[in-house]
């Protein structure tokens, strides 16, 4: 699929189909809507009488055009209130076209919205990363595709003039996102420690990244207690991956970036038999979205070093697996007593910040699929958000909005932190069922020293049960559109 800016205006514009945003007053077709719409004959207001078109967010209709009109079809998309216009209104828009150009098999497509109030770079980026992840479809494990068909060809962006640097910037940022998809989407069969770090070979090869990945004998001589503990029931080594990438001049800032790489957790001893097992493979999201970014970032070259990491393994049940009560002790010396085999992500990811944290950068950010109660808390389009520096905080909270991704600060409420007390260790992994997502991340904070840190738990937002916006039922590739803006903003 090619995309264009073009300074081609609306009434001068011809081919297949043309997409018109409409806010709730446009209904009244006025100024250079009144000529097109005289101009295709009536189609417009006919389409907006027939089908009592409201133009709310979302809402779109579709007709022929008559005759031997310039324009084959038109398609109209609500847009809402202008006063509640945002960039994102444009990204949701942008979704609903895509949707309706795949179902009518349009090749040849014309966008025009009422952007002027945004720059013409910001929209033409909105608009291409949405018809890209729109319209991504996981065919890999279907013996064949699912998406027959003609498909969208060529897409002109209306009056926006010349954006190829926009265009080529988003179509980076959604190869990253795209790769978070796939390396989420695949199951544990498919995805393991192994072909985890061989991905990450194949990204510091292509894009020029230094990769080093600790083995597990690296990772003893460490006294990654927490880590191997996880990963001691798994037939599969062991894989603790530091990716980076380093900019051409000087860095302005050194960042680093943590996933929780589980890419099976079958709870351990404590086996998930409540359900939700067979969705385990999701439990690498953090890992996928830390390498997705990696993607990303290695293309748009800021001048930022970033360090991409996660400690992969799987959570499993051998003769040699955890058992509830086991102590294990960590590479910062802290000793943990597994009260549940099934909190295992913030075992791994504990060994993974003090990595990071001896790494001297300036901010640090994890991201784990880390909680079925942050799920319960805030639903599954929003991601927790707790950490230790207001400002960083602040950081993330702009880089998420412009990427209309979701997050929300919760409190690192220290008191909560009693019911993880030990009687014979210096901490359980696992507090009481209340405030289960906020004891976790007390928890990864006790492996924090001096380094500004953020964590979001991304259990709800990684994975879609069906089309929502850009999103397709499956793998959403969250937050990796955050991370990459927040290291660009840095
Ligand atoms: N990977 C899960 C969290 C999860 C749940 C992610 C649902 C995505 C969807 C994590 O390892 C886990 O099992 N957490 C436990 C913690 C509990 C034992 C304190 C949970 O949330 O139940
Ligand atoms: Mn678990
Ligand atoms: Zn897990």
């Amino acid at each position: 699929m090619e995309i264009k800016g073009i300074d081609t205006q609306l009434l001068d514009w011809s081919g297949e189909a043309l997409a018109l945003g409409l806010r709730i007053n446009d209904i009244e077709l006025t100024g250079d809507l009144a000529v097109l719409d005289t101009k295709l004959e009536g189609t417009i207001s006919e389409l907006i009488n027939d089908f009592e078109f409201e133009p709310k967010p979302g809402v779109t209709v579709v007709t022929r055009v008559g005759g031997k009109a310039p324009i084959r079809k038109v398609i109209l998309v609500g847009l809402g209130e202008e006063k509640d216009l945002t960039l994102d209104s444009f990204r949701q828009a942008t979704a609903s076209i895509a949707r309706v150009a795949k179902q009518e098999k349009i090749k040849h497509l014309g966008i025009s919205l009422p952007s002027q109030d945004y720059s013409s770079e910001s929209v033409a980026q909105v608009i291409t990363e949405s018809l890209f992840l729109t319209l991504h479809l996981d065919n890999r494990f279907k013996s064949e595709p699912q998406d027959k068909g003609a498909k969208l060809e060529t897409v002109e962006l209306l009056g926006l003039g010349n954006q190829e640097t926009a265009i080529s910037k988003a179509e980076k940022i959604t190869s990253g996102v795209i790769l978070a998809r796939e390396l989420v989407n695949a199951p544990a069969n498919s995805v393991n420690s192994l072909t985890m770090a061989q991905m990450a070979q194949n990204l510091a090869t292509e894009y020029n990244l230094s990769l080093e990945i600790l083995e597990q004998e690296d990772c003893e001589k460490l006294g990654m207690g927490a880590f191997l503990g996880v990963a001691r029931a798994s037939d599969l080594p062991p894989k603790f991956i530091h990716l980076v990438y380093k900019p051409q001049g000087l860095a302005k800032r050194k960042l680093a970036i943590i996933g929780k790489g589980l890419t099976f957790d079958s709870g351990g001893l404590n086996l998930k038999v409540g359900g939700g097992i067979e969705t385990m493979k999701m439990d690498m999201g953090g890992a996928a979205a830390t390498f997705g970014a990696a993607k990303a970032i290695a293309q748009l070259k800021p001048l930022v070093e970033v360090h991409f990491i996660s400690a992969v393994t799987e959570n499993m049940i051998s003769g040699d697996a955890l058992h509830p009560g086991d102590i294990l002790t960590a590479s910062n010396g802290k000793t943990i007593e597994v009260n549940n085999t099934d909190a295992e992500g913030r075992l791994t990811l504990a060994d993974a910040l003090v990595y990071a944290d001896k790494l001297g950068v300036d901010a640090m950010v994890d991201l784990a699929t880390l909680t079925g109660a942050c799920i319960v808390a805030l639903g599954d389009n929003i991601a927790g958000l707790w950490s230790t520096d207001h400002n960083l905080a602040m950081e993330l909270k702009n880089a998420a909005e412009s990427a209309g991704e979701k997050l929300w600060e919760m409190p690192l409420e220290d008191k909560y932190f009693e019911g993880m007390k030990s009687p014979i260790a210096d901490m359980k992994n696992t507090g009481p069922r209340a405030g289960g997502s906020i004891t976790a991340a007390l928890f990864l904070k006790q492996f924090v020293k001096e380094t500004p840190w953020l964590h979001l738990d991304i259990a709800g937002p990684v994975w879609s049960d069906k089309p929502n916006g850009v999103n397709n039922e499956g793998a959403t590739g969250f937050p990796v559109r955050t991370l990459v803006n927040w290291v660009l903003n840095s």
